[in-house]
Parts: C-alpha cells; sequence; structure tokens
C-alpha cells in the first residue's frame, strides 16, 4: 500500500535520527542502558519463547545463557526498561516456529513485532493478559486458527496487524473493548463469519483493513458510528445486503473499497454527504439502480469505480468528465459514458432523484450550529455560575479608607493618558498626597485609581507573586490586575524603576502592562490586558470531551510563545523566569500572549527562590536551576520545551508520569523505548498522514530545548527559525501526503518499524 510504504518509510527515517539524537544525549550522560538486569520471570519467558521458535538464520544465537546481557542491548531484538522486557522486535528474520503461550508472562511487553517471517500456529491467547502492550505486528507469517477474543482486554493495544496468514474463525467483537485500537488489519485471512456489530462501537478506529477474506452478511447500519475512520477495506469477501444510508455517518472517511462482494441494492445517496472521500470503489457488486447525483458533489473524489454491477440511467456529465469508461463498463443499462450506449433522448429523472447541494449544505451548518448553540450556552451558564460565587469588590481587598480618601487626587484627567507613540512611552502619573499613585503606560486604557479599586473583581488565579483579579470597569471594559504580595514586593524605589522598565516592553506576544498603581500602605497593583480566552494550560488540559485542538492551532501557539520569548531575550534583554503553560494566555483570536514575564525583578531576591520551588513541582524548571538558583535565557528555553512537549503529547507536566519522571523524561524514555507514535496526543494521531513529520520534528526541537546540559538548548531565535522550518505559515500539512493515493494489494507489506 502505498500510503503505509511512504509513510512509514519517512517515520521510520525520522525517528531513527531522533532515536540516534536521543542516544547520543544519552552517551553524554555516559548511559547507554539503564543497568537494571532482567527479571527472572522476564528471562525465563524469553527462553520459552526462543525454544518455541525455529531460527535457522541464528538471529538469536545470543541469547544465551547469560542473562545480565538480556537487558543490556546482547540479545537482538529485545529492549527493556526497569529489567522488564518492554518490546520484541523480529521482523525478517527467517523465523519458524510458533509463537509461547509465554510471552503473556512479559507483563511489560508494549510491542511485538515479528511480521515477515514464516511462523505457524496460533497467536497466544495470552497476549490478552499484557496490560501495556500497545502494537502488535505479525504480519506476512503463515499464523493459523481463530484470533483470541482475549485481545480486546488490551486497554492500551493500539496497532493489531493479523494480515497475510492463515488466520480462521471469526472477529471477536471484543477487540472493541480496546478503546484505543486505531489500526486494525485482518486482511488476507479467511476469516469468516459476519463483521461484528460490536466493532462499529470502537471509537477510535481509523483504518480498517479486512479485505480478501471471506466475511458475509451485511454490512451493520451502525457502521456510520465509525466517526474517525479514514480507511475502510472490505474488498474480496461475500459481504451481502445494502449499502446502509447510515454510511454517511462516516465524516472522516477517505478511502472506500467494497470492491468484489455481493452487495446489493442501490447507491445510497447519501454517500454524497462524505465530502472528505477521496476513493470510492464499489464494482463486482449486484447494485442496481442509477449513480446518484450526490456524488457530483464530491469535489475530492479522485477514484471511482462502479464497474461490474447491475446499475442503469445515465452517467452525469461531471463524472463522465472525471472519469473514463473503465470506472462504468459491466453495467448493461447503464448509459452515456464514453463508448456506451447514448442515453434516451428523453431524460429519465426518476433514475436519479438528487438532493439539492443547498439543501444538504444547510443541514450541515444547522447541525453544526445547534451544537455549537448548546455548548455556548453551557460555557454562558457556567460563566454565570462563576461570576456569582466569585464577585468581590476589589476595594474590599484594598483598604477601604484609603481608596475613598484618595479618591480625589487618584483621578486622572482622561487627556493626559494614552496619547503616546508606539516608541516613545508616556507614563501618565498622579501622586496621591499619602502616596498612592497609579501610572499608565503607552496604551488605551482609560480609568481612574478610583475606578480601579472600586471595580468589581472576580480572582481568576494565585501564584506565587500574588493573585489575579479580572476587573470590571464602569465602561465595562476589563482588565486583569494583579494585586502583589506586599511581602515580597521589593521597596518602592527599586519597584517603580523597575516597572517603568517592563511598561516599555510591547509586544504582540507578550501581554502589556498597561498600569501600575501604589497604594499608600504598600498594596501594588498592576494592570494588565484581560484575555477572555484564559490560559493555554485551560485551554489544552480542561476542556471539554468533544473540544479537539489541531495541530495547525498548537503550532501556532508554539510559534507565538516563541517570537514573545525571543522578543524578552534578544530585544529587551530580559528573562522570563516563570514561563509556565499558566502564564501563556490565549487572544480571542488565538494568539499566545506571554503574562507575568521578569515580574521577579519587582520582587526580593527571597520570593525568587520560591517562584523556582513553585517552578519545579510545576514540572517547568531546568535541572541546574535546583543549584543555580538564578533564571537565565537557558532556563526560560527549557521551560518553552515542557511547553512543546504539554502541546505535542497533551500531557500537563504536573501529571504523574507512572514512575518515568517528569514529562521529558517521559516523553524520552517512550521515545527510547518504541518506535510507536504514543508520545503524541492521540487527538494528533487523526492528522497523522498529513503531519507526521512535523510532529516527529517539532518533538525533536522540544527535547533539544529540554536537554539536561543548558549549553545544548537552542537559543529563541533558533527554535523560532526551525518551527517556522517545520510548518511554513498557512500551509496546510505536508503536501505530498495530505490525500492518501489509490489503496491495492500492492504487497509492499511496508513494514510499521
Ligand atoms: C493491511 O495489510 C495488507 C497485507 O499486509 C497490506 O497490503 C495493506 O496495505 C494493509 N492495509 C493498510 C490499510 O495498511
Ligand atoms: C553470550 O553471548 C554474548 C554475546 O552475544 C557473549 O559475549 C557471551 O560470551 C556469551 N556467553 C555465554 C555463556 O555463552
Ligand atoms: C468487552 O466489554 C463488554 C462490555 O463492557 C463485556 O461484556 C465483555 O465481556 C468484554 N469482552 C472481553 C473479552 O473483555
Ligand atoms: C474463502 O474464500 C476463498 C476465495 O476468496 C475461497 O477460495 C475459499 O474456499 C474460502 N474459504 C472458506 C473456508 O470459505
Ligand atoms: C472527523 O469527524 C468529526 C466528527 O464527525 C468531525 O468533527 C471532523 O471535522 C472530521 N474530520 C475531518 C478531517 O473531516
Ligand atoms: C445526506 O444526503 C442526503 C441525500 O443526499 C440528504 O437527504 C441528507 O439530509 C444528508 N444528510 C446530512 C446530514 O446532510
Ligand atoms: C479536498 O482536498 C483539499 C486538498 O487536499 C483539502 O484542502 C480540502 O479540505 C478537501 N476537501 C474536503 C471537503 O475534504
Ligand atoms: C438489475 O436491476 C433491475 C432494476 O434496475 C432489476 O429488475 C433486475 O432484476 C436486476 N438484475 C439482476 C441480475 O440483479
Ligand atoms: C482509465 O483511467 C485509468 C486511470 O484512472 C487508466 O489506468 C486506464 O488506462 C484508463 N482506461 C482507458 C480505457 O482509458
Ligand atoms: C474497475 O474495476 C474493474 C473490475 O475489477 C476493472 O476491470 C477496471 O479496470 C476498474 N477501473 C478502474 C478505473 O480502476
Amino acid at each position: 500500500m502505498m500510503i503505509r510504504f511512504s509513510m512509514d518509510i519517512r517515520l521510520n527515517h525520522l525517528l531513527l535520527s531522533l532515536l540516534v539524537f536521543i542516544y547520543s544525549l544519552r552517551a553524554v550522560s555516559g548511559q547507554s542502558w539503564d543497568g537494571v538486569i532482567i527479571t527472572d520471570a522476564d528471562y525465563d519467558s524469553l527462553q520459552a519463547f526462543k525454544r518455541e521458535l525455529v531460527d535457522p538464520k541464528g538471529f538469536l544465537r545470543g541469547w544465551n545463557a547469560s542473562s545480565y546481557a538480556a537487558c543490556s542491548g546482547g540479545w537482538a531484538g529485545i529492549k527493556c526498561a526497569q529489567g522488564q522486557v518492554i518490546v520484541i522486535q523480529l521482523p525478517w528474520k527467517s523465523l519458524g516456529g510458533r509463537i509461547s503461550e509465554k510471552v503473556g508472562q512479559l507483563q511489560s511487553l508494549r510491542k511485538l513485532s515479528l511480521h515477515d517471517n514464516a511462523i505457524s500456529g496460533p497467536i497466544p491467547a495470552s497476549l490478552g493478559f499484557l496490560p501495556s502492550l500497545r502494537g502488535v505486528q505479525l504480519f506476512n507469517n503463515r499464523l493459523s486458527g481463530s484470533i483470541p477474543p482475549s485481545l480486546g482486554r488490551c486497554p492500551l493495544l493500539q496497532t493489531l496487524d493479523l494480515s497475510n496468514n492463515l488466520l480462521s474463525g471469526g472477529i471477536p467483537g471484543s477487540l472493541a473493548n480496546s478503546t484505543k485500537l486505531f489500526r486494525l488489519n485482518l486482511s488476507f485471512n479467511s476469516i469468516t463469519g459476519t463483521i461484528p456489530v460490536e466493532l462499529t462501537r470502537a471509537p477510535s478506529l481509523i483504518i480498517l483493513d479486512l479485505q480478501h477474506n471471506n466475511l458475509s452478511g451485511p454490512l451493520p447500519p451502525s457502521v456510520g458510528n465509525l466517526k474517525w475512520l479514514q480507511r475502510l477495506d472490505l474488498s474480496y469477501n461475500t459481504i451481502d445486503g445494502q449499502i446502509p444510508a447510515s454510511f454517511d455517518g462516516l465524516q472522516n472517511l477517505s478511502v472506500v473499497n467494497l470492491k468484489g462482494n455481493r452487495l446489493s441494492g442501490p447507491i445510497p445517496e447519501t454517500l454524497g454527504n462524505i465530502s472528505t472521500l477521496i476513493f470510492l470503489d464499489l464494482s463486482l457488486n449486484d447494485l442496481s439502480d442509477g449513480i446518484p447525483s450526490s456524488l457530483d458533489e464530491l469535489i475530492n473524489l479522485s477514484f471511482l469505480n462502479v464497474s461490474y454491477n447491475n446499475l442503469s440511467g445515465p452517467v452525469s456529465t461531471h463524472l463522465k468528465e472525471k472519469f473514463n469508461s473503465s470506472s462504468f463498463i459491466g453495467n448493461v443499462q447503464l448509459c452515456g459514458f464514453k463508448g456506451s450506449t447514448p442515453c434516451p433522448a428523453l431524460a429519465p429523472s426518476q433514475l436519479v432523484p438528487s438532493t439539492s447541494p443547498e439543501i444538504t449544505r444547510s443541514h450541515h451548518r444547522h447541525r453544526g450550529l445547534s451544537t455549537k448553540d448548546a455548548i455556548l450556552i453551557a460555557a454562558g451558564a457556567l460563566l454565570l455560575v462563576l461570576l456569582v460565587l466569585c464577585c468581590i469588590l476589589l476595594c474590599c481587598l484594598v483598604s477601604k479608607r484609603a481608596a475613598t480618601s484618595r479618591a480625589k487626587e487618584g483621578q486622572v484627567p482622561r487627556a493626559e493618558k494614552g496619547g503616546g507613540s508606539r516608541t516613545e512611552v508616556e507614563a501618565a502619573a498622579t501622586a496621591g498626597e499619602a502616596g498612592g499613585k497609579l501610572v499608565h503606560f503607552e496604551g488605551p486604557i482609560t480609568f481612574t485609581a478610583d475606578d480601579l479599586l472600586c471595580a468589581t473583581a472576580e480572582i481568576m488565579g494565585k501564584s506565587t507573586y500574588g493573585t489575579v483579579y479580572k476587573a470590571t470597569l464602569e465602561d465595562g471594559g476589563h482588565v486583569a490586575v494583579k494585586r502583589l504580595r506586599e511581602k515580597i514586593t521589593r521597596g518602592q524605589k527599586e519597584f517603580e524603576a523597575e516597572v517603568n522598565l517592563l511598561g516599555k516592553v510591547r509586544h504582540p506576544n507578550l501581554i502589556a502592562l498597561r498600569t501600575y498603581y501604589l497604594g499608600p500602605k504598600g498594596e501594588k497593583l498592576l494592570v494588565f490586558d484581560y484575555m477572555p480566552r484564559g490560559s493555554l494550560a485551560t485551554f489544552l488540559h480542561a476542556r471539554g470531551p468533544d473540544t479537539t485542538i489541531d495541530w495547525r492551532t498548537r503550532m501556532r501557539i508554539m510559534k507565538g510563545v516563541t517570537r514573545g520569548i525571543m522578543h524578552l531575550h534578544h530585544v529587551e534583554n530580559l528573562i522570563h523566569g516563570n514561563l509556565t503553560s499558566t502564564n501563556v494566555l490565549l487572544d480571542e483570536g488565538g494568539e499566545a500572549k506571554i503574562s507575568d514575564y521578569a515580574l521577579s525583578r519587582l520582587m526580593t531576591p527571597a520570593a525568587g527562590s520560591t517562584v523556582v520551588a513553585a517552578a519545579a513541582a510545576l514540572g517547568y524548571r531546568a535541572p541546574e536551576l535546583s543549584k543555580l538558583k538564578k533564571a537565565n535565557t537557558k532556563t526560560d528555553v527549557y521551560s518553552l520545551g515542557v511547553i512543546f512537549l504539554e502541546l505535542l503529547t497533551g500531557k500537563s507536566p504536573g501529571e504523574a508520569m507512572n514512575g518515568s519522571g517528569d514529562l521529558p523524561q517521559w516523553v524520552a524514555s517512550i521515545v527510547k523505548e518504541e518506535w510507536t507514535n504514543e508520545v503524541f496526543d492521540v487527538e494528533l494521531m487523526k492528522e497523522l498522514p498529513a503531519i507526521g513529520d512535523e510532529l516527529l520534528n517539532t518533538l525533536k526541537l522540544a527535547l533539544h530545548c529540554v536537554d539536561p546540559s543548558p549549553s545544548a538548548r537552542p537559543e529563541a531565535q533558533q527554535i523560532l527559525q526551525q518551527l517556522e522550518e517545520i510548518r511554513t505559515e498557512g500551509e496546510p500539512g505536508a503536501g505530498s501526503t495530505s490525500g492518501p493515493p489509490p489503496p491495492g494489494p500492492s504487497g509492499d507489506g511496508g513494514s510499521a518499524e
């Protein structure tokens, strides 16, 4: 299969370079394996595994009595972690014999790859006892017997490829219990029975290939539930009945091959609703009636074959122009295409019932809107509840008495504010007699100290530095107000010197400091632009189950954050010092804006170490900071790398990583251990064909940023340059693979390695 072949080759290449890179990292730290000797149980299991295989070329000769070697790279095809086997990978080794049931004792096994050998016998049912199993690649062997239903008990199973064996029996419906399964290839076997209805409840399936088997019975109507399915190949079976009208639930489908079955009845009009369709082969069936005109709507359809059915009526002008006669032959009553009988003069319009495209589209729109409405209403209701619960008066926080006594002198004449040029910052300051002072920097905000102090405010968050409020001003506008913790801020003079510096910083990816207020008793308020969409952390980790974030959006955020940091480092000569995904905010347009930068300059040195400790707890602290205590550009780059990893994996660095340390360590360990795409957010897997190498290159860059050695980390400038190279703005995906080419049993058996 072309796509699989080319993609895997590219992935292989990238993964290889990534691995070389990771190993070189490890070599620096003088460590090529984790030094743990294989457990007795795994050792026994591997010995049994070897005993039951036939190894004519002696690839397993190195699996000798020395258990010390098993997990240290001495045993070919074995990878371990903490003394437990996690990968068995022995493709193309001419292995015969059987797969031992003892393989089920390898409790940490994630991947079993034995494809392209000559192994016979059954698939061990004991694989179902492996809780971590992700990938099973046993294609191109001589395995027989049926598919063990127990495989459905592997909760993390993602890929199951048993194609091109001698398997018989039915497809166990329990496979749908593996809720992460996205690639199921059982093609080229002798599997019988019907397609189990349960399988259509497997929510995560993206690829389903059952071609060249002996499946019979109808297609379950619930097949339309597989909404993420991109590729469906059921060709060359004996499936009968009609193509269910609900087929159009497959809204991500690009390749459909139903060739060589016994399907009858009409081609459902609803096929025209699957706008993503690229390849449609319905040839060699018993389909009757006309070709629905809705197929004309499939703008991306580049392969169509309806030949050798019992279709009748005219071929539309559109289809006739796009496809030649070999797409239509073998339908005696089909007319009007090149080389066929011309259609009767009276257009038999009754043969081709059609739906106007307008109606179809408006249906779509209506559906989309109502879902959106529901979400908006829910979000609105939530917001209201929050408002009611959290609404407090900022007045009550700042000394009420002081506020009223200063109501007059605190007022800043509106004319004095704003109007500052972009380059020259104008500070409009009003000093109160008792020391209350409001200073506006350049920018559009216009309010008085009184306005600010008596604005209604709700708490948005708390940090080491203080509490952030969303304040609603008289005119209904919002600002974010940060009330700094008085005990840890610098004295007034130093504070003002620093804050005036920060007030000059202006960049599209940095939250602008608009105003500060110094209260008579030492209260210090900073006023920033309010970002209604909240932080990246919330956006990424606290969204509803139905909200997905596509790769383009994630990439845009990465670039935005990098630009902001680059400006801080190279133009302003400032260090952020506390970069986390909670400090990256999103504006209405989804542009990333960094907040809290360089705030440590307003704080006492003691506060600085508290912040470093907090960053460590959150998982953003560069390792050297535990000794160094002082942030620099390289520690910022480290935090930036962690944010990249967050966007790539969908995981929060605060999340426990199953004992694999922090997020960077976890990612590195996964990448080292096996070559699946498992580190990436499952959501992104859906885009994999188009963005595979963008993901890998970004992952590589992110790992570079979190390199334990500060000097090895790139500068912000280089990071941005690399991101630009990985994905040019506005250009969708990697052009070469964005549309899968037509499938076919090309027999390259492209490896998944
Ligand atoms: C399924 O396996 C067969 C045989 O190994 C292969 O030709 C085909 O390309 C695979 N299908 C997909 C979608 O990868
Ligand atoms: C086991 O194999 C390793 C290399 O594969 C070899 O160095 C070692 O001498 C062998 N040990 C025994 C006991 O055969
Ligand atoms: C799969 O899940 C269903 C329902 O949750 C359960 O009845 C069935 O026993 C499971 N099958 C296996 C093999 O675990
Ligand atoms: C399965 O189908 C093939 C042809 O596709 C046929 O040769 C074979 O006899 C069938 N096997 C069974 C068990 O029905
Ligand atoms: C995939 O399906 C989902 C749900 O039906 C839909 O929201 C999404 O846009 C589809 N993706 C593509 C690439 O069509
Ligand atoms: C799908 O297409 C059919 C006929 O072409 C139409 O009646 C139906 O409303 C469409 N469904 C959706 C959800 O657009
Ligand atoms: C059609 O293909 C183009 C180019 O690959 C793509 O941008 C577009 O989204 C596709 N349209 C649909 C409806 O899938
Ligand atoms: C072909 O379709 C016509 C209706 O269009 C039907 O009358 C006829 O029986 C069908 N022939 C076969 C062999 O299915
Ligand atoms: C029809 O088009 C296909 C490609 O879509 C091509 O392989 C085939 O040779 C063409 N046949 C004729 C008769 O033009
Ligand atoms: C359509 O399928 C028929 C039957 O397999 C074949 O002869 C014909 O060449 C195919 N046409 C195209 C365009 O693939």
